[in-house]
């Protein structure tokens, strides 16, 4: 009970706005339409929007817009501001070091806050071995970069990565995401030396969920040998729990497989926690759930309550093989967006964020499954602690059914519940609040949920 209280009455970054849905307009209200119109003028059209209603405040599990209403967050601005909005610990700490200085480019004269969060990585990050970490400014840099430490590290060229990944958008990411639509379409030539795998995906594994793991592990390492050579892979790249992908959960077994595979072989595991990390899923990271120990993270997202920042950490012997200036950019590690990741950190550690999660957990779940029990159309339920998911397909099949999941979307959106979709093939629904939301805003908004199942 105390923790209720603790759930619903202190939640960090609401002391400005009421925590419950309010909507005053019908979504988009009028000005956000008028705003859109405007932004159709000005914005390319590739810059798409999920949910057009613009943003003029946001704070614990709630979206203000300019028109007045009030929407129930479950995105997290895709799985970012994991401490909540405008986190008071975060937006202090971004003020402070603001008003003291910007930017001087850790490359010309370094500052203390960057080491700072260095020093959190490699405390944080699963492996108690001696690590060095590198600060970037988004997750598709993070990645570009884990490849480059690893190839120079190794001296190989060739990567492994997996069908539904997403691991960003630059050339180098494009290659190693799966899907073409919309993340590749047309954009190519892609970068080589990329070679994909299948992933162990229960729903859709041809051998049954019982099967999938050792199925799913013997394949890959079969297709390895076959096609690429271990010799010549520099690092295999996965997400513990795929994003963008699905929320695809692999059954236990894999990744301990996969790690074990790796290190026979010196082939660099680099885990991509850029979704899954920061307590998103009821631990510090996803990997922690098995035990497994990766060569390589890569964090970003939550790292830093909204900043943009993002992390690559790994063994020392591995991060120190590149050469002096080998690494880095103008803006990686950005002092005012270090500042806000101390921030985060200490929101999270104080407030026991990775708990809240589970707790998330506890309480989406049952009402998830009891959605599926009452509607076929839900073919799986899954993920883990505040990342879950629904995929939804005609039922007594595999067809992907992305009609019901756009207007179960829609309908969400509509009455002030902001959720999004992802999966190779549209059909997944995910869920992923900040974690500081209160339980009766979680309460309302799956309550949102099951009456757009209702009406649909
Ligand atoms: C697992 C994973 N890797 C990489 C990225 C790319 O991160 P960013 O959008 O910050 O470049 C994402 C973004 O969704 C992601 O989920």
């Amino acid at each position: 009970m105390i923790y209720r209280l603790i759930m619903t009455e202190h939640v960090p970054g609401d002391a400005r706005l009421p925590q419950r849905k309010h909507l005053v307009t019908e979504i988009p209200g009028p000005v956000s339409r008028e705003l859109l119109a405007r932004r159709e003028r000005a914005v390319a059209r590739g810059v798409s929007n999920m949910l057009p209603v613009f943003v003029t405040d946001a704070g614990g599990g709630v979206i203000v817009d300019a028109d007045g209403n009030s929407l129930i967050d479950f995105g997290s601005g895709i799985a970012v501001v994991s401490v909540g909005n405008a986190a008071p610990r975060v937006a202090a700490r971004v003020a402070e070091q603001a008003a003291r200085f910007t930017h001087t480019c850790f490359m010309v004269t370094p500052y203390e806050a960057y080491v700072e969060v260095c020093e959190e990585l490699g405390r944080r990050t699963p492996g108690t071995y001696e690590k060095r970490s590198a600060l970037f400014n988004s997750g598709a840099e993070a990645v570009e970069n884990a490849v480059k430490i690893a190839r120079h590290a190794t001296g190989r060229q060739a990567v492994v990565a997996f069908d539904h990944a997403y691991h960003g958008r630059t050339n180098l990411t494009m290659a190693l995401t799966a899907k073409n639509m919309p993340y590749k379409d047309k954009f190519g030539p892609f970068a080589g030396e990329i070679y994909r795998m299948p992933m162990a995906y229960p729903l859709r594994w041809p051998g049954g969920r019982e099967a999938c793991a050792a199925e799913a592990l013997a394949t890959v390492k079969g297709m390895i040998h076959a096609q690429v050579g271990e010799d010549n892979v520099a690092a295999l790249i996965i997400e513990p729990i795929q994003g963008e992908g699905g929320f695809v959960v692999p059954p236990d077994g894999f990744l301990p497989g996969l790690a074990e595979f790796c290190r026979e072989h010196g082939i660099v595991f680099i885990a991509d926690e850029i979704q899954t990390g920061f307590c998103r899923t009821g631990d510090w990271f996803a990997c922690e759930h098995e035990g497994v120990v990766p060569d390589m993270i890569t964090t970003a997202k939550g790292i830093a309550g909204g900043l943009p920042l993002a992390g690559v950490t790994g063994r020392a012997e591995i991060m120190d093989s590149v050469h002096a200036s080998g690494l880095g950019g103008t803006y990686g590690g950005n002092p005012v967006a270090c500042a806000a990741a101390l921030g985060a950190i200490e929101t999270m550690a104080a407030e026991d964020l990775a708990g809240r999660a589970r707790r998330i957990s506890e309480i989406m779940l049952p009402r998830l499954h009891g959605l599926a029990e009452k509607y076929p159309a839900i073919a799986d339920v899954r993920g883990r602690g505040a990342m879950l998911a629904i995929e939804l397909t005609r039922p007594g099949t595999l067809d992907p059914d992305q009609a019901t999941t756009a207007a179960v979307t829609r309908a969400c959106h509509q009455a002030g519940l902001v959720t999004l979709t992802c999966g190779t093939y549209g059909n997944v629904i995910r869920f992923l609040p900040p974690l500081v939301i209160g339980e009766d805003l979680l309460d309302q908004g799956l309550s949102i949920l099951e009456d757009a199942f209702a009406a649909i």
